[in-house]
């Protein structure tokens, strides 16, 4: 998938370039991320920081909802934590229902919703503790919202 490719360093790409089963186009376009991901941690002092102690980097979630899913998806977070998933759906036009045993989820969601910047993302709406039918139900409706 493109849009989660990660550019060579000069010695690999000179290898892939030699390589006759890779498409010289897509060796431009950078790699496929392999079973290793290295992305940094999120640095106390983050502009992305919402206060959460385990809170993760937007950029290790954009590459899991970018390969794992399409605009339109349905994104599910069980452990949601800061809500770092919900942000990242909103930037990348996914729905998404986030799920966590602390309450504060809600809190430290609206501090990642006034760092949104995008200026891509589409209208949305935020539904809090109403039943899955319900979300479900405004999902189905969101002509209106487009
Ligand atoms: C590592 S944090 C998630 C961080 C999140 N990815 C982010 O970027 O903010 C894990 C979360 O799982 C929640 N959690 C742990 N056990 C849980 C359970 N049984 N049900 C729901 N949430 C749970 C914790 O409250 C915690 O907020």
């Amino acid at each position: 998938m493109d849009s989660v490719r990660v550019p060579y360093d000069e010695e690999s790409k000179k290898a892939a370039l030699k390589d006759k089963r890779l498409i010289p186009e897509n060796i431009e376009k950078g790699k496929n991320p392999t079973n290793v991901w290295e992305i940094g941690r999120l640095n106390g002092n983050s502009i992305e920081r919402v206060g959460h102690p385990t809170q993760k980097t937007i950029e290790i979630i954009r590459r899991f909802v970018q390969s794992l899913s399409y605009e339109g998806s349905i994104v599910l977070d069980f452990f949601a934590g800061s809500g770092t998933t919900g942000r990242v759906c909103i930037e990348e036009n996914r729905h998404s229902i986030q799920v966590d045993a602390d309450a504060s989820l809600v809190n430290y969601f609206e501090k990642h919703r006034e760092k949104i910047t995008f200026t891509t993302s589409k209208p949305y709406e935020i539904i809090v503790n109403e039943p899955i039918e319900y979300f479900l139900k405004r999902i189905n409706s969101q002509v209106v919202l487009d």
